[in-house]
């Protein structure tokens, strides 16, 4: 009976060990990119303490001579492994505090395997995120903060708090540029030319403007309009980076005197 017992736990010790290290070796393969290896992680983990104080309680429920109680009661008296009541005698320490004294009671199995368990897991832990450094929670974590950050930025810009009328500047990098020539050539060149000429819409490569030569004109100009001359609000079509771009193109055509130039609209302005 109890040789069979024993097969049964060793057995599943055995599974369980088997479970556990696959799934190491599984997760160490993937890299872990994702928090999936993390619980993967935490699973194989568990199993492992699982299997330890179940051995922990086959080896004690050897060693002490248990009663036959079943269930709960059983379960609790292996965890606990404590000498049956008649055994104090044995374990009392000879001194006596005020009628109090002391039993040498060994520590419970239960203590001994979240002890060990600890270890275990401080060593498996270990080599997960400092030497095999396949648990990269942090990288992960600061890949969402950076997401979450962005998404953050991209709301404050959409809502005009981050560039707008008041605040905005000229761009002169080339990819700002780049781009705001191609908002340029998708929206603004059917009225203003290919090359900012002016068709119905002004001139960009002359000296003259009608509503202003600052980018902080251009831009307020591109983001209200001017609907009642057919200038279109474009606020809501692009975000107030883009038409910082925009603008910042459009500042780049002047004196580049493209042919089929329309004639001049508004004021002079002095350029040194
Ligand atoms: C449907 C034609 C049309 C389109 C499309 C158009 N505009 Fe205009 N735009 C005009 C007209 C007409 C004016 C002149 C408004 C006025 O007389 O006050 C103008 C004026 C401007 C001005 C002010 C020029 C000045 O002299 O002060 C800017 C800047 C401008 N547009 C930028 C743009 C941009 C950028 C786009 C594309 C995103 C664009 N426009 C698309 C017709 C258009």
């Amino acid at each position: 009976m109890k040789v069979i017992k024993k097969l049964k736990i060793t057995a599943i010790l055995f599974l369980l060990f088997i479970f556990s290290s696959t799934i190491l070796a599984e997760t160490a393969v993937e890299g872990g990119d994702d928090l999936g290896s993390l619980i993967k992680i935490m699973v194989a983990l568990t199993a492992f303490l699982v299997a330890i104080i179940m051995w922990l309680i086959l080896v004690y429920s050897e060693k002490s001579e248990a009663a036959e109680a079943s269930g709960f009661s059983k379960f609790m008296s292996m965890i606990n492994s404590r000498p049956p009541i008649d055994e104090e005698q044995n374990l009392l320490l000879d001194h006596d505090y005020d009628g109090i004294k002391e039993l040498n009671n060994k520590i419970p199995p239960w203590f001994m395997a979240i002890f060990y368990g600890s270890i275990l897991w401080a060593a498996v832990y270990m080599v997960n995120f400092h030497i095999l450094g396949s648990g990269n929670v942090q990288e992960d974590e600061y890949a969402e903060a950076v997401q979450i950050a962005s998404m953050e930025r991209e709301i404050l810009n959409r809502s005009g708090a981050l560039v707008n009328e008041e605040t905005v500047t000229i761009l002169d990098n080339a990819a700002a540029l780049a781009s705001g020539k191609d908002t340029y050539v998708k929206n603004c060149a059917a009225c203003h030319g290919m090359n900012g000429e002016g068709l119905v819409g002004p001139n960009f490569t002359d000296d003259y403007w009608i509503h202003g030569n600052k980018v902080n004109d251009l831009f307020k100009t591109i983001k209200y309009g001017v609907p009642q001359k057919g200038m279109i609000s474009w606020q809501a079509q692009l975000d107030p980076t883009q038409m910082q771009e925009v603008a910042s193109y459009i500042l780049t055509l002047r004196g580049t005197n493209p042919a089929n130039q329309k004639a001049p609209e508004g004021e002079l302005y002095k350029y040194e």
